[in-house]
């Protein structure tokens, strides 16, 4: 090739230069703000070449939506079930994404022996040993884990799980303490829903605890909240930030870790206008709170979505739909990210 003028040097030049930039996406957009984007996703996900690609091209961070739940991991006591969590932990690495554990402490999804626990120290044992044996496996691959999830009620008291009522008030601390000796560097992370408002009796319970927590030097990093939330719901900007900035005192970040925004169906342009409102919104808190910067998708496609088998009447609640193409929320997205 002949270049004769400066001009055909500088296109040159940029051709060079742009070879390696693509189109923004939500992942590149998260990439120059520092904060993760993330995506739950199923193990048959990383094996569909199109909604592989959706994943690497759009997200950060993955979260095993279902592969790890103790059922799963561990059906059987003396049976570990690791190949779908092996193969994620392998994709996100070669992927350069990071990988988030979900979860360990729960009252769903245990396996039947979890059940039949019958004192305090066998439940001890069980759940250190669940925790010791992932945490030790993964160590230095998985970045964070939800430790525990979901052990509020939504007026504040704990919830009666197997955990709780077997073990009592040190429950969390027992979880705590198991995952952080296995994996010192590893970030340990409380998770629930309706936890977002301060104000609400389910937010300031879980302040308080997480407040306790620390007091008694219980290893807790983080604390995430789900946010399944409606269309039609206004979110509360400012008690959403009020609470990020009473975890932030405590010395801890805060996640938007679960988000999905359901509609009620049909869907029609105000409803959808209404939906993608939140999802910029909460994009749009996630960066702009130094301790925040964490925003994690419950599913990206509305294609075998958890949420019309939950929901009756509801749907329409992710970015990209059934036919695996973006939506208008996705660009929403892409502003709350951008601030543009
Ligand atoms: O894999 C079986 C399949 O073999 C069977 O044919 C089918 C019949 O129903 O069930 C399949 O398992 C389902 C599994 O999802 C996989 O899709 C379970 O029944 C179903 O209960 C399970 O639901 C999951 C739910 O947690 C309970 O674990 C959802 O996918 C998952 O999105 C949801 O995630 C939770 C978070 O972990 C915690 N926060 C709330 C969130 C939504 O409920």
């Amino acid at each position: 090739m002949k270049l004769r003028t400066p001009l055909a040097l500088v296109a040159l030049f940029a051709l060079i230069l742009c070879s390696a930039c693509g189109p923004a996406t939500t992942r590149t957009l998260a990439n120059k703000q520092k904060m993760d984007f993330g995506v739950a996703i199923k193990a048959g996900d990383i094996f569909d070449p199109v909604r592989s690609k959706i994943i690497i091209d759009n997200f950060n961070l993955i979260v095993p939506e279902d592969s790890m739940k103790w059922a799963n991991i561990r059906p059987k006591k003396d049976f570990w079930n690791w190949s779908d969590m092996d193969a994620m932990v392998a994709f996100a690495q070669k992927n350069k994404m990071k990988i988030k554990g979900h979860t360990f402490l729960w009252h769903d999804q245990n396996a039947p022996y979890v059940g039949s626990l019958k004192t305090r120290e066998e439940a001890i044992a069980l759940l250190e040993d669940h925790i010791t044996t992932i945490v030790t496996r993964y160590k230095g691959r998985v970045s964070e884990w939800d430790v525990a999830n979901e052990v509020f009620l939504e007026d504040g008291s704990l919830r009666n799980s197997i955990w709780y009522r077997l073990i009592g008030d040190d429950f969390l601390d027992v979880a705590f303490h198991a995952a952080r000796k296995a994996d010192p560097k590893a970030k340990l992370i409380l998770c629930d829903y309706n936890t977002e408002y301060a104000g609400s009796a389910k937010g300031d319970a879980s302040y308080e605890m997480v407040k306790g927590l620390k007091e008694r030097g219980v290893p807790i990093d983080g604390v995430a909240f789900q946010l399944h939330v409606m269309a039609e719901l206004p979110l509360d900007e400012e008690a959403i930030r009020e609470n990020i900035k009473r975890f932030a005192a405590l010395g801890l970040s805060v996640s938007f870790s679960e988000v999905d925004v359901r509609v009620r169906m049909p869907l029609d342009e105000s409803k959808e206008a209404e939906q993608n409102a939140v999802y910029e919104k909460l994009a749009k808190i996630a960066r702009t709170e130094p301790t925040a910067k964490s925003m994690i998708l419950w599913g990206f496609t509305d294609k075998g979505s958890w949420i019309p088998r939950s929901f009756a009447g509801f749907g329409s609640a992710h970015i990209f739909d059934t036919k695996l193409e973006k939506k208008t929320g996705y660009d929403a997205v892409m502003k709350g990210l951008s601030g543009k």
